[in-house]
């Protein structure tokens, strides 16, 4: 079995720090990278998740949202095509271009038990709370009729404690990330339905 662990600690160079792609550019990257619709949406939807934290929650700045919003989009930008070397891959390549730092370090601590790097700021905390709380409200959302129109926190909550729906979506890893942040489980819930039911 092949094993993520990034086994490093440091990411990106500081005097990069505030080098930042275009929105435009990130985009082009993802549709090279990421062939499938479906992790596409994914990322675009955690994108803006972390986007709208940035700014409503955060206070940021321009510059500082779009940081957000860039790790979110590209968090798993090497999934799809390099699944064995996910998230080495990604993390290589905004090394080689130079980018921030901060973005870097937040898109290689996502996922602490697999990739061995623990969150350090908020934005990499956030990362980790939305991630697969993203996907498995997108999943309970998919299976009504009327998607997220009505969609509420207390059966999103009720399908969390259904193991067989989502099976593979681990609920260690959300309430291991959420006992890492200052706000509940029902918050971040309804703060990610509010905000990616829109994204396409
Ligand atoms: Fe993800």
């Amino acid at each position: 079995m092949s094993s993520h662990k990034l086994n490093r600690t440091s990411f990106g160079d500081p005097k990069n720090s505030g080098n930042l792609m275009t929105i435009e550019e990130a985009y082009i990257l993802l549709n090279e990278w990421v062939p499938n619709e479906r992790l596409r949406l994914h990322m675009k939807q955690v994108a803006a998740v972390m986007k709208a934290w940035a700014i409503e929650k955060e206070n940021a700045d321009e510059k500082t949202a779009l940081k957000w919003e860039l790790s979110g989009l590209l968090h798993d930008a090497d999934w799809e095509k390099h699944p064995d070397e996910h998230c080495r891959i990604i993390i290589e390549e905004l090394e080689n271009r130079n980018i921030d730092p901060d973005i870097i370090h937040c898109i290689a601590s996502h996922g602490p038990g697999y990739f061995g790097v623990e969150p350090s700021n908020i934005m990499d905390r956030m990362i980790y709370a939305f991630d697969e709380l993203s996907g498995f409200i997108h999943a309970a959302a998919l299976i009504r009729p009327t998607r997220y129109e009505g969609l509420e926190v207390k059966s999103v909550m009720k399908r969390l404690k259904t193991p067989s729906f989502a099976a593979q979506v681990n609920r260690n890893d959300i309430n291991d990330a959420i006992s890492r942040i200052d706000n509940s489980i029902e918050e971040i819930i309804q703060f990610i339905i509010d905000h990616q039911k829109t994204v396409s």
